[in-house]
């Protein structure tokens, strides 16, 4: 299994790249693990209190279970892909299952930061966009897909999005073997990354 990491900051457009390469080489290929799916379970703690957690830290993540799972795959063994609800802030109690393929694309503003993770990688993407376009594409999705209000939105960003990018998210650029400028718009570098994986996988 080969496996690809995808990084990058809140609203960079990973998620359209790792879905652009996906399409690209196929469902019969290749599968995607969105590291927003293993932000820990807060069923525990009441609605209210949820909302006022750091969610970019990188402690908020079960890495643990993501670095098991991506193991289980690496054994030929399918995984249970927890769901995560934004609107709640929790894991909502659904799994989903997934089997393994030749090209594993793992997708997250914490993708680069775990060593376990990077240790079992072979090839490791960071998508770099402004963070002006950043914010506007936050605001706009938190606003149309996670059940968030303008106000929120903005709060969240100044008090620890944004610091928590600089601190975390920023650094782990230094890790990626390509850097991809302009997000998911940016077709001729997502075209070199999908013939670099198909020129290593196409025996598999
Ligand atoms: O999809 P994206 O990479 O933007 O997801 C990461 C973002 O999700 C983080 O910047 C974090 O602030 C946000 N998040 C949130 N509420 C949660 C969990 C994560 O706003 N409950």
């Amino acid at each position: 299994m080969y496996i690809v990491l995808i990084g990058g900051g809140t609203g960079s457009g990973k998620t359209t790249v790792a879905r652009k390469i996906m399409e690209e080489l196929g469902n019969e290929k290749c599968v995607m693990l969105p590291l927003d799916n293993y932000y820990k379970d807060m069923s525990h703690v009441p609605l209210e209190e949820r909302r006022k957690y750091n969610y970019d830290h990188p402690d908020m993540i079960e890495h643990t279970l993501i670095v098991k799972h991506v193991k289980e795959l690496l054994s030929g063994r399918p995984i249970d892909l927890p769901e995560y609800d934004f609107a709640q802030y929790t894991r909502t109690g659904t799994t989903t299952k997934i089997y393994p393929k030749p090209i594993l694309l793992i997708e997250g503003i914490f993708a680069l930061y775990y060593d376990e993770l990077r240790a079992l990688a072979d090839l490791k993407i960071f998508v770099d966009t402004e963070s002006d376009e950043r914010f506007i594409r936050r605001l706009q999705r938190d606003i149309f897909e996670r059940g968030r209000t303008i106000e929120s939105v903005i709060e969240q960003y100044l008090s620890t999005v944004k610091p928590m990018h600089d601190a975390y998210v920023e650094p782990t650029k230094k890790h990626a073997d390509i850097i991809i400028p302009r997000g998911g718009y940016n077709e001729k570098a997502i075209s070199v990354v999908v013939e670099f994986i198909q020129s290593l996988t196409s025996s598999s």
